[in-house]
């Protein structure tokens, strides 16, 4: 005679706290809470996070632009520009997956975005900058800075996950790897331009503009 055993005995995860059939909850995000880690906690603070990557991705449009005459800066400004939309397109899905949702309104967005706005560093009078009192070390400057401060966001966000939430874990650290790369190479440029000192950071280009090693999503992804 065959023996039937309770499918919780024999499929312990077959079932949870989660009713079946029910859309309206996520074991997805209940998995987080049993493990000590609000996700909705955690889910805003990516919203900030990626509305810092996503502004920078605008600022350094802007900064890059202005770095005539420096060809190398420009290439490595784009480097880090085209990663962090990278950032913002790796982490947009998880808010979802968490339960929450891109604010509708992109002004909102950016004003709780987690770092600074990487503005041009000179006064805009209604015609545009004062392009006479620009330098390349005060973009360098900013750039260096905003790099700092998404290393800071990223390392909070991996403190916050680790041993807890592999997926948003897997994806800060990823973008964390990049952050803490793009330092590097704006402390070198930054060293020489302002300091006349070699401070190397061990960078060479790209294969590609903005080529992600560690973020990008498309590798395993073709569509997004
Ligand atoms: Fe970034
Ligand atoms: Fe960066």
């Amino acid at each position: 005679m065959a023996v039937h055993w309770c499918m919780s005995d024999d499929k312990p995860h077959a079932a949870g706290n989660v009713d079946t059939g029910d859309t309206s909850e996520r074991v997805g995000m209940a998995v987080l809470r049993e493990r000590g880690l609000e996700p909705e906690e955690l889910r805003e603070k990516l919203i900030d996070a990626i509305g810092a990557e996503f502004t920078t991705y605008y600022y350094y449009t802007n900064l890059r632009m202005h770095l005539a005459g420096h060809e190398d800066y420009k290439e490595i400004t784009e480097d880090a520009r085209l990663e962090d939309r990278a950032h913002f397109e790796l982490v947009a899905p998880r808010v979802y997956e968490l339960g929450g949702s891109l604010p509708n309104d992109i002004r909102e967005f950016a004003d709780r975005a987690s770092c600074p706005d990487a503005e041009l560093p000179v006064p805009y009078e209604t015609e545009g900058p004062e392009l006479d009192e620009l330098s390349a070390e005060a973009i360098l400057e900013v750039l260096l800075e905003a790099e700092r401060c998404a290393i800071r966001t990223w390392s909070e966000i991996c403190d916050m996950t680790h041993g807890v939430d592999p997926r948003t874990y897997d994806m800060a650290q990823r973008i964390l790897q990049e952050e803490v790369e793009h330092e590097a190479w704006f402390v070198e440029l930054l060293s020489m331009e302002r300091d006349g000192e070699i401070n190397p950071a061990g960078h060479f280009v790209r294969g590609e503009p903005g080529d992600a090693p560690y973020s990008t999503n498309r590798r395993f992804n073709d569509s997004a």
